[in-house]
């Protein structure tokens, strides 16, 4: 438990335990942070698609080979151990290995006690735990239903000049008077699936005829077949890397086989099957792009959109559209319950959004990339 006894606000904070399942009473911690989700999401978006899990929590904290993972939930004292009275949370990871620099932090309080300091309490407390870990670098995810308008004078851009939050949401205020920097607009889509033939068949079959006889998509779900582990561990670093990062200090996260295997246990572990579409580069026999979505059985109608990486000697040949189009179809056959894809680009990532665009994935709000650097 963290700041038994401060004076300053009316909340304990519990720094959730890690159960060994989630019927343990331990997991109380990791349902109330569900329940704290639900609500702020519904508040949010008018939906739970995107929930923090309980599963996905205990996931994370069983695994620490490549990163490390902590919630705390703040209750009023005599509320510790009722998962219902969690009015708010923090969840936070720092990776092991590369980019031990930095901390991605998120806070999230209930809208019905929001301006009462709980959000600036969570932030410190997790803040100080990076510190304490020798994190230098923290990195901050708002989220906004709604970009500002472009007539919005005061809206907040950040130096990619790509991307607009309103400088009066909450969550940019609050990102703000902690001391961190607006780097980056992320443009959330969605996109409405199946996609009807008339749309996703001419874009896949010029994708198709565009790779020629020189590529083949190669698809499955679930564990990677072990022949081709290695070259989705290349992908995926290159998936970090390769995608605009404007002046967040993110370096290079390379993955291995062994982490391709940690991450596909992890899923398992929450429930969520990840699917793969890859470009076969018939010549060598290797993957050269591939996309992945996950899947979560507890909501069968919303997807999420993972990775999609073409590695750059074989950019050009429409292996981003083959790929994406023949995962859609994919979808379509074995996941019928499918109702809605989600996915989150760079505000200044053109060609990714180009290919999102013509297949139909219209805006969904924006997230805020901050950063702050601790002195
Ligand atoms: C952002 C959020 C966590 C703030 O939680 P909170 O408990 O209301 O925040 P606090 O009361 O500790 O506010 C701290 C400071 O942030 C600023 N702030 C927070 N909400 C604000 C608002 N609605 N308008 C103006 N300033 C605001 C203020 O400077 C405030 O200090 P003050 O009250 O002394 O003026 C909460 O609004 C939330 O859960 N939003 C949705 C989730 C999200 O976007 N999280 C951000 C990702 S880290």
């Amino acid at each position: 438990m963290i700041g038994h006894g401060a004076p300053m606000a009316p909340w304990t904070v519990t720094h959730a335990a890690t159960p060994p399942s989630l019927d343990h009473a331990d997991a109380w911690a990791l349902h109330g942070l569900e329940l704290a989700s639900r609500r702020c999401e519904r508040a949010l978006w008018g939906h739970e698609d995107h929930t923090y899990r309980a599963a996905s929590a205990l996931g994370r904290l069983l695994d620490r080979s490549f990163a490390e993972h902590h919630y705390l939930v703040a209750t009023p004292p005599e509320g510790v151990g009722d998962p219902g009275a969690v009015d708010g949370f923090a969840a936070m990871m720092m990776p092991r290995g590369d980019n031990a620099h930095l901390a991605w932090l998120d806070v999230w309080v209930r809208p019905e006690r929001r301006r009462e300091g709980l959000g600036r309490r969570l932030l410190g407390e997790v803040e100080a735990i990076a510190r304490a870990d020798g994190r230098t670098t923290f990195l901050l995810a708002t989220a906004h239903a709604r970009e500002a308008p472009t007539h919005d004078a005061d809206a907040l851009v950040p130096p990619t000049g790509a991307g607009r939050i309103r400088a009066s949401d909450a969550a940019a205020r609050f990102a703000l008077r902690a001391g961190y920097r607006l780097e980056q607009g992320e443009r959330l889509s969605i996109l409405r699936i199946p996609v009807r033939p008339e749309v996703l068949d001419p874009l896949h079959a010029g994708a198709l005829t565009a790779a020629g006889d020189a590529y083949r998509p190669v698809a499955w779900v679930g564990d990677t077949p072990d022949e081709m582990v290695d070259d989705v561990a290349l992908l995926l670093t290159h998936a970090g890397s390769d995608a605009p990062t404007a002046g967040l200090d993110l370096r290079e996260d390379r993955w291995t086989a062994e982490r391709v295997r940690q991450h596909e246990l992890q899923a398992r572990t929450a429930g969520r099957r990840i699917r793969i579409v890859g470009a076969l580069h018939e010549a060598s026999g290797r993957l050269v792009g591939l996309t992945t979505v996950s899947t979560n059985e507890a909501v069968p109608e919303a997807v999420e959109q993972g990775y999609t990486i073409v590695l750059a000697e074989h950019r050009g040949h429409r292996l981003g559209m083959l790929v994406k189009a023949e995962m859609l179809r994919l979808l379509g056959d074995d996941a019928p319950l499918a109702r809605r894809l989600r996915t989150s680009n760079a505000e200044e990532n053109a060609h990714m959004l180009a290919i999102n665009v013509a297949l139909g994935f219209r805006p969904h709000g924006v997230h805020g990339m901050w950063q702050k650097v601790a002195r």
